[in-house]
């Protein structure tokens, strides 16, 4: 496919760019922690200044890589318990799971905002197990297009913290009734973190993250189950084999008890089978 997307995105979409650009440009790399040859495919189709935009820091592509990772590992395990499952990827902008962990057997329903979803299906038209929806992710009507004959892995990644608070809670409480004995996996900013992206200083020379409205602390995780008496487990996603000095101050970050408690987090939330016998 050759032609070339010039896309004008509101700020919050636009952040679909900065997280392909980072996988892109890690997927680069001859020592990537991530292989994505579709998302090196997919900037060379899409006319952006990315480089003069979100910089080329190897530091900031690997720590995406590892996030992602962690987001693959989890569908990937689903896939090998429930091959024949639908992976429910809301907010997914450009993401490129598809290719790197799809098993030929799976069903995937991609949610994201219209103005998204109409770039998405040209620059990644779905195949014939891939459904793309144009939808707000928190109204939870795309619940509705999902077979409840199959098992559910929902995931929500670089999506919640866009969110306001109450949307979060409610967004998880609607996915946990409304798939009994699913999962979901979601991640998050810490505070310090958020409180960055909301007085401008997370910024290059040329991009301003837009603010961030959903944080939680990697401490704070088992607060998600108060989300829902039907959220029963709640368990945190490590990042594994990083490079470089990264990966050699991860386990320090992992371990050490402020650092650990205030990194940026990926959760799985696991959901009662269905409601208490009365
Ligand atoms: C940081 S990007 C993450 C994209 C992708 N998940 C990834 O990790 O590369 C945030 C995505 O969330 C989408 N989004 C934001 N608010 C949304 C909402 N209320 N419903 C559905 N999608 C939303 C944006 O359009 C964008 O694609």
């Amino acid at each position: 496919m050759s032609s070339v997307e010039r896309p004008e995105l509101a700020a919050v979409p636009e952040t679909a760019l900065w997280t392909l650009w980072q996988r892109a440009v890690e997927a680069r790399r001859p020592d990537a922690v991530l292989h994505d040859p579709k998302a090196v495919d997919l900037v060379e189709r899409i006319d952006y200044p990315f480089a003069e935009r979100f910089g080329t820091s190897g530091f900031q592509s690997q720590l995406q890589a590892l996030r992602v990772a962690c987001f693959d590992r989890e569908v990937a395990d689903f896939l090998a318990r429930e091959p024949r499952g639908t992976v429910v990827c809301l907010g997914e902008g450009l993401e490129t799971q598809y290719w790197r962990v799809d098993n030929g057997r799976a069903r995937w329903l991609t949610v994201d905002l219209p103005e998204m979803i109409a770039l998405r299906e040209r620059l990644l038209p779905p195949g014939p197990r891939q459904r793309y929806l144009a939808a707000d992710a928190t109204d939870l009507v795309w619940a509705d297009e999902v077979d409840r004959d199959r098992a559910v892995l929902v995931t929500a990644q670089g999506l919640c913290m866009y969110l306001p608070p109450a949307r979060v809670k409610a967004l998880i409480a609607g996915c946990a009734d409304r798939f009994p004995g699913g999962s979901m996996v979601v991640d998050a900013v810490p505070r310090w973190f958020a409180r960055f992206t909301a007085s401008g200083k997370m910024r290059t020379a040329a991009y301003q993250v837009p603010a961030m409205r959903w944080a939680m602390d990697a401490g704070e995780r088992d607060k998600l189950r108060t989300a829902s008496p039907a959220v029963t487990a709640v368990r945190d996603v490590r990042p594994t084999d990083g490079r470089g000095l990264l990966g050699a101050l991860l386990p320090l970050a992992l371990t050490a008890p402020w650092l650990a408690a205030h990194r940026p987090s990926v959760t799985v939330l696991n959901f009662a089978e269905g409601p208490e016998p009365a």
